[in-house]
């Protein structure tokens, strides 16, 4: 059976809206260029019909992973401990205005956060640390311009999984996978 739009209904009824300021954390699990898998937790900053997008460090592991392969998984668990939807698909690189639009929509702390995650400030002790953020913060009181280094994916699934759990029965899975003409649907235990 092809369904065409289904999964995309769900995903809305499921994930807050993009503008929803409590973000959906998801595992993003990616393959390094060695092809060991790797997973951490990154928000969700938005989805669209053509996928999920995440943001992050250009010059990160992550980043690397997904320049020499791809293939990434996503789970998201959302709410907590009812419903499960995983991803399977291919990472891009997302338009610069996307990037660029969700910087200036992140908090002024994320947003320094963008330029102080570094490999240097990691290993100040945290009297450093602190003071280091305090002055850059001081020194940045109109607002932080978009560092060079940050960089948003989109995720384009080829799968997505969607498990629902039921006190009074089995939970289960409904998979959708595409297709040149839209998308399988097919019932799975959960
Ligand atoms: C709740 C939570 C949310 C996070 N969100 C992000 C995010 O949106 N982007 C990001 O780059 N890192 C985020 N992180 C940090 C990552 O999990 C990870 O530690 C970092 O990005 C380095 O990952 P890598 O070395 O695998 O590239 C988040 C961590 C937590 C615990």
């Amino acid at each position: 059976m092809t369904e065409p739009n289904q999964p995309w209904q769900l995903i809305a009824e499921w994930l807050p809206a993009n503008g929803d300021p409590e973000r959906p954390q998801m595992t993003l699990a990616t393959v390094s260029p060695s092809g060991e898998p790797d997973a951490r937790t990154v928000l969700l900053s938005e989805f669209d019909s053509q996928g999920f997008y995440f943001h992050t460090d250009a010059l990160s592991r992550k980043a690397a992973s997904i320049v020499a392969n791809p293939a990434v998984a996503l789970s998201f668990l959302w709410p907590a401990f009812t419903r499960q939807l995983v991803v399977q698909g291919r990472a891009e690189v997302a338009p610069a205005a996307e990037i660029a639009a969700v910087y200036r929509s992140r908090s002024p702390y994320l947003q320094q956060l963008a330029w102080q995650n570094t490999f240097e400030f990691a290993q100040l002790p945290d009297e450093e640390r602190r003071a280091s953020w305090a002055s850059f913060a001081a020194s940045h009181a109109e607002g932080f311009a978009q560092p060079d280094n940050w960089i948003g994916f989109l995720v384009r699934p080829s799968r997505m999984t969607f498990w629902t759990s039921d006190p009074e029965a089995a939970s289960r899975r409904t998979e959708y996978r595409a297709t040149s003409g839209g998308w399988t649907v097919a019932h799975l235990p959960g």
